[in-house]
């Protein structure tokens, strides 16, 4: 990897619902795109270590048109704030765990990913998994929206 790439990293509580959501939607866009970029997605919390996204939110992501279904849960570890250029956490509550986490002198700029959205700066990506189906396709609206933003900002 040269300086110049970027290295994305997608965080929320469990790495099963929101944050392989929005690394899907990212590769996908960025791969239209033809951008170069490091991209992953990790959890603050270390419950579903190893599993493959939630069902739920593989259906959505597949009715979008990507398949998530090999990718797997892993925990936020220290060297990410080092490996990862930009860290975007889904709600508050991630944000607040990941600077409370990052190491002092890191490099990694931690931001709320739907700050990436004209309007909806702020804002956190509804935690869909004790929600119904629908919630699923609400989070893939949610991050494909900021992805082709970040696409939009990485190739400015
Ligand atoms: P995620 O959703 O943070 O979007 O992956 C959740 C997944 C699992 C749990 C909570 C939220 N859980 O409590 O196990």
């Amino acid at each position: 990897m040269s300086e110049a790439t970027p290295a994305i990293l997608f965080v929320c509580l469990g790495n099963i619902c929101r944050s392989p959501l929005a690394e899907g939607a990212f590769r996908h866009e960025a791969q239209l795109a033809g951008l170069e970029v490091e991209i992953d997605s990790a959890g603050t919390g270390g419950w579903h270590q190893g599993e493959p996204p939630d069902q739920r939110a593989r259906a959505a992501a597949k009715a979008g048109g990507v398949d998530i279904s090999n990718l797997r849960a892993r925990q936020v570890r220290l060297d990410d704030f080092d490996r990862f250029t930009h860290i975007f956490a889904m709600d508050e509550q991630n944000l607040a765990d990941l600077k409370a986490m990052a190491p002092a002198g890191s490099k990694a700029e931690i931001t709320l990913l739907l700050d990436l959205v004209s309007g909806r700066e702020g804002a956190s990506v509804s935690d869909p998994y004790y929600g119904g189906e629908e919630m699923f396709d609400y989070t893939w609206e949610d991050v494909s929206t900021a992805s082709r933003a970040l696409v939009e900002k990485l190739t400015a």
